[in-house]
């Protein structure tokens, strides 16, 4: 049940109304039922809240829960406890599960799951194509019915341009977006990292920016062939940003996201930490797709996300089972466990001058709501407007942490942070009115 809360004397930032003042916010029955300097005067239960920001719960377009099939990476339980650790109140999970999420029972499942989890709200993606094999479309109409938020085939690119074209035109009726996983496969050829002076050194196969860019250029040429809403999931490369720069120039429905990964770390990171006792010659924790490139892509995606060109943050969390990672680089799984670090990666950005404290509360909360078009689907996702959600999120961006990946919530220990001293951590998350982390 949800209690009354009075979230007292933080400082409330709610980017939707451009709320930036200290403030109490007063949650009853799941709502949010007051915002002022006084509103929580009274309550019996307080959350004090000085000296932190309170944001609207954050917003995860994009993470791979797993489950069904992948119990043993992470589960529907331990990946929205892993949000909820994170300060995500919402997270959209991929369907590159066993089975693909690509029909209507399995998504109710994955709805069911969470909500006897609790911890946070899951809005499932439906697959482009059946199995996600890129052959035949699933049948996307069913998939929305039972609550899909959007189509994608993520994990792999809908390499069939016909089909995309195809999917496009549905889910353009349907009003709903297709998440592209931007990768032409031919040109990648087995590439498992960034081609450039690091993937040269270590003797590894290169996966070159042309092939993320290429396929970005196709779907904005379908986005703007059937009018359909393509949404450019984890754009790493400089090149992909020009064009879509330009798309976004043009009028189209193009929109995008970046991973807190590819803003805060370069392929350098595959060299992993020099002064590591096991001495390898590489980290495999840095090993994801797209890969992590040179500082003139990063420099790009920052400058993207601060002129809004790139809509908003998603965190891609794809976690993996020790096994998965610790082997030959060339056989490690791609994907980083990303929700907990998450926070604190983008924070390195508002520390650095790179962007405001406010501006990146908004990447993370009412700007991935309105790229991917939830007022559909939830009323007041990503604020803090009276009758919203009561998803709250408490944090202090100054507070100094080690990631230490055995004390993770996510099954998935693979991050390429371990050991880092990270700057800015959630101390408690509501959800629905709900106190789901509690870090005090
Ligand atoms: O690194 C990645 N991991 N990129 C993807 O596109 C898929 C993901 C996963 O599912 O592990």
């Amino acid at each position: 049940m949800a209690e009354t809360i009075a979230v007292r004397g933080g400082r409330v930032i709610d980017p939707a109304s451009g709320h930036d003042a200290v403030a109490d916010v007063l949650l009853q029955d799941g709502r949010i039922a007051a915002l002022g300097p006084d509103a929580g005067q009274g309550a019996s239960n307080v959350i004090d809240a000085s000296g932190l920001v309170v944001s609207p719960g954050f917003v995860d377009i994009h993470c791979h829960l797993r489950e069904p099939g992948f119990e043993h990476k992470e589960t529907i339980e331990s990946g929205t406890l892993a949000a909820a650790r994170g300060g995500f109140t919402t997270v959209c999970a991929m369907p590159n599960t066993e089975p693909a999420i690509d029909s209507a029972a399995t998504v109710r499942y994955v709805l069911q799951a969470a909500a006897a989890a609790g911890n946070a709200r899951v809005l499932p993606i439906g697959a482009v194509s059946k199995a996600r094999k890129g052959e035949q479309l699933a049948e996307l109409a069913e998939l929305a019915e039972a609550g899909a938020i959007a189509f994608s085939d993520d994990g792999d690119p809908v390499w069939d341009a016909h089909l995309m074209r195809r999917a496009l035109e549905y889910a353009r009726m349907l009003g709903l977006p297709v998440i592209d996983h931007c990768e032409d496969k031919s040109l990648v050829a087995g590439g498992v990292m960034h081609e450039g002076w690091v993937s040269a050194r270590l003797g590894l196969r290169g996966a070159p920016a042309a092939g993320e860019e290429s396929m970005v250029a196709r779907d904005i040429a379908l986005a703007q062939a059937t009018g359909g809403h393509v949404h450019l999931a984890h754009l790493s490369a400089a090149g992909s940003i020009e064009l879509l720069r330009a798309a976004r120039d043009r009028g189209l429905p193009v929109t995008a996201e970046v991973t807190p990964h590819h803003l805060a770390l370069t392929d350098a990171a595959v060299l992993g930490d020099p002064q590591d006792e096991a001495g390898l010659a590489y980290d495999s924790n840095a090993k994801v797709n797209p890969p992590l490139r040179g500082e003139t892509d990063r420099e790009a995606c920052v400058q993207a996300l601060a002129d809004g060109v790139i809509d908003c943050v998603a965190t891609d969390h794809a976690p993996h089972a020790t096994e998965d990672k610790l082997c030959e680089f060339d056989h490690a799984a791609f994907g980083i466990s990303g929700l907990e670090t998450a926070l604190a990666l983008c924070l390195s950005l508002v520390h650095d001058g790179r962007i405001t404290l406010p501006q990146l509360i908004e990447r993370l909360t009412v700007a991935p709501v309105r790229a991917l078009g939830f007022a559909l689907h939830v009323e007041g996702l990503g604020m803090l407007a009276i009758g919203a959600p009561a998803d709250v999120t408490l944090f202090d961006p100054d507070a100094e942490w080690v990631v230490d990946p055995l004390q993770f919530a996510s099954k998935g220990r693979n991050t390429p942070l371990a050991g880092r001293t990270l700057r800015g951590r959630v101390v408690a998350t509501v959800y629905a009115g709900r106190v789901v982390h509690d870090g005090r």
